[in-house]
């Protein structure tokens, strides 16, 4: 005989299977989890928690402060400038500082939009190569050409600046020459060779 105090499910087929509620904790774990997803949602979808790209860029911008207490404050001057457009790695760096500033008034390779091309060899406010440190610091045309100096930290002020003038001889096309023809940049120094991490070969 079944005990009339346990519960009994009784399907089609004969079989008989306890139906105990669970037990009160597993309903309130279940209960909690269920509110703490809602609040998670509520926080990084709906509202201004940090997403995952945020917090990588937090990190790489943490990486970036780090290796530019190692190489100090740059100067905004040629030697300067020359040196980091012969190290891949910095040019990367200014590559993205390009693309995050630059780019919407310069395009993407440099080919000119609102702001001249600096793929040719014509410019309009620039001699020398310190120059374009220069530009970029200070702005040109007005506010036609934002100054950098206030936005940007010193060094990425330089390292964009020589990734902007690395661009010259990169691409053919684009926006008609502006200003005059000046002459080619002084050669850059060969590069370092790359660290073995660098290139993902272990030693
Ligand atoms: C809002 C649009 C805009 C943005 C953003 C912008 N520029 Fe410019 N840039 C211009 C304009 C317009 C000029 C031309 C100024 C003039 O007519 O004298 C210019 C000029 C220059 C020049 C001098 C070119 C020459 O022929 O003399 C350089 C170098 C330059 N920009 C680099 C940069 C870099 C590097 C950045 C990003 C950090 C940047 N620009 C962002 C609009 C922009």
């Amino acid at each position: 005989m079944p005990n009339p105090e346990v519960r009994l499910l009784e399907p089609h087929d004969g079989i008989q299977e306890y139906d105990n509620p669970i037990p009160a904790w597993m309903s309130w774990t279940l209960g909690l989890i269920i509110a703490w997803g809602v609040c998670y949602l509520l926080f990084y979808l709906v509202g201004d928690g940090p997403t995952a790209k945020a917090d990588y860029e937090a990190a790489v911008a943490e990486n970036i402060k780090l290796q530019f207490q190692e190489i100090g404050t740059l100067k905004p001057d040629e030697p300067t400038m020359l040196t980091y457009m012969g190290k891949p790695d910095w040019m990367a760096f200014g590559k993205s500082l390009y693309q995050t500033n630059c780019q919407s008034c310069h395009g993407p390779t440099g080919l000119g939009v609102v702001g001249p091309n600096l793929c040719d060899d014509a410019y309009k406010n620039v001699e020398k190569l310190a120059d374009v440190a220069r530009v970029v610091t200070q702005g040109a045309a007005g506010a036609a050409m934002p100054a950098w100096g206030a936005r940007l930290h010193p060094n990425e002020v330089v390292l964009v600046s020589a990734y902007a003038a690395s661009l010259r001889g990169s691409a053919t096309g684009g926006k008609a020459p502006e200003g005059k023809i000046i002459p080619a940049w002084p050669p850059v120094p060969k590069s370092e060779p790359p660290k073995p991490e660098a290139k993902g070969t272990k030693p």
